[in-house]
């Protein structure tokens, strides 16, 4: 039985709850492998919304297992702050594990990242403030903190010592800010050990073992292709690995179980924050797309930056993630408008580039070639059957199909669960 994964194909954003949600009923495990509380899923069920930062949608599946893998790292406030929400809602999160491996995110960090930011000044990531970059570096300077660790208080005292060492330097030295103290953070993350103990075990086990059973796990990323540190736009990307490549390091489930890898695509494109970005829109059809589309950050809040549909960047995602199938997202939005651009290359100094330039220069110049597609004025929000879309939403669809390096199974046409039109199950 196969473990299949879920990934984002351009900057975030793009509606991968919502396809892990459709998913929901047939599958056990749902694994979140990288990021943390820097994700912000939307999940529609009826007249409920649901705004998830750090728990895998799974959560709201009656039946299925939600897992926060080693990859991830951990603000444990935040944890207990949505299991609450959500309890007060009447979602049952008591099936929830997280991994011993796991990483935690501990104040200092939290200030390293907002304070870093701001002394860098234009050259800024405009990142979300969470502490996950430099979580992610203790982690491979190995000065992390581990969930594991905040059982044994002697363990978690040495651990954190050795963080503030070099971590308290940074905040007092370089950023002039006041640290916390050893007994201070020490304290902070034995405040939730008791709580925290039900739910902490071996997911690599768990997770192995179930496949074993025959279970189905679905890996679900947080971020998205061109956020991830070695293959997106570095350095304006997270500190994690948001690939299908990722889902294997940062839950312990090797690419031999891995059968089925779905990019999740918006019928545009957004980015939150900084860096390069070729189909941007500057003008009022941007603020169509952001409007329409309600393009506004979960997680910060803040407005989205959009543009039009790139193909270059979905051949890539296709490519570096071996995807299986593309999920649509989002078409709905684009109805109103008389034209529809799609980008098929970038023009680069007068030189053609049909896929991603490797040099981060070439990037920043990326003139996209567009092609103008005749748009629809139909609403779409009530199609359940590709025939049910006007014939220039079904020629905009294929289009982008045949250039983005895989078939488009699943096409959302709002942000119900049932808003969607299936070409091929997923499933
Ligand atoms: P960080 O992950 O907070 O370090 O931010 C690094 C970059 O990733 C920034 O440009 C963020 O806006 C972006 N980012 C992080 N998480 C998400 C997400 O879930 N959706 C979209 N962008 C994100």
């Amino acid at each position: 039985m196969p473990a299949i994964v879920i990934v984002g194909a351009q900057w975030g954003d793009e509606g991968k709850g919502k396809a892990t949600d459709h998913l929901g009923s047939q599958v056990d495990y749902v694994v979140k492998f990288n990021g943390g509380n820097n994700a912000g899923h939307t999940v529609v069920i009826g007249d409920e919304k649901y705004a998830l930062h750090l728990l895998p949608s799974g959560i709201l599946t009656p039946g299925c297992t939600p897992v926060i893998g080693n990859g991830v790292v951990v603000d444990i406030d935040v944890l207990f702050h949505e299991i609450d929400g959500l309890e007060a809602r009447g979602i049952d999160t008591s099936k929830l594990k997280l991994s011993a491996n796991a990483h935690v995110i501990a104040d200092y960090n939290r200030q390293v990242d907002k304070v870093a930011e701001r002394f860098l000044g234009s050259r800024k990531i405009g990142t979300t403030g969470r502490g996950i970059g430099p979580t992610y570096a203790d982690k491979m300077n190995r000065i992390g903190i581990r969930v594991q660790d905040l059982f044994d208080e002697k363990i978690l005292t040495q651990k954190v010592e050795g963080a503030l060492e070099l971590k308290g330097q940074i905040l007092t030295k370089i950023y002039n800010r006041r640290a916390p103290s050893v007994e201070q953070t020490v304290a902070e993350l034995r405040s939730h050990a008791e709580r925290l103990a039900p739910y902490v075990c071996d997911t690599t086990l768990l997770l192995g073992q179930a496949l074993d059973r025959g279970e189905v796990v679905l890996l679900e990323a947080g971020q998205a292709t061109l956020l991830d540190v070695d293959h997106g736009t570095y350095p304006f990307v997270t500190s994690s690995s948001a690939t299908s490549g990722g889902a294997c390091t940062g839950s312990g489930i090797p690419p031999t179980r891995i059968d089925q890898v779905i990019a999740i695509v918006k019928a545009y494109t957004t980015r939150v924050g900084e860096g390069p970005f070729p189909t941007e829109l500057n003008d009022d059809k941007g603020e169509f797309l952001r409007k329409q589309g309600f393009e506004f950050g979960t997680t910060t809040g803040r407005p989205r930056r959009c543009g039009w549909y790139d193909t270059v960047i979905a051949r890539y995602a296709a490519r570096v993630n071996g995807v299986t199938d593309f999920v649509l997202t989002k078409l709905d939005v684009l109805t109103g408008l008389d034209v529809v651009p799609v980008c098929v290359a970038y023009d680069v100094d007068g030189v053609r580039h049909e896929e991603m330039p490797v040099n981060q220069t070439d990037f920043h110049h990326a003139v996209p070639v567009y092609e103008n597609l005749p748009g629809w004025s139909e609403d779409l929000t009530g199609c359940r059957a590709f025939e049910d879309l006007p014939k220039a939403a079904q020629d905009y669809v294929e289009y982008v199909e045949a250039r983005s390096g895989g078939r488009i199974s699943v096409i959302g046409v709002g942000p119900e669960r049932e808003q969607a039109i299936v070409r091929h199950p997923l499933r």
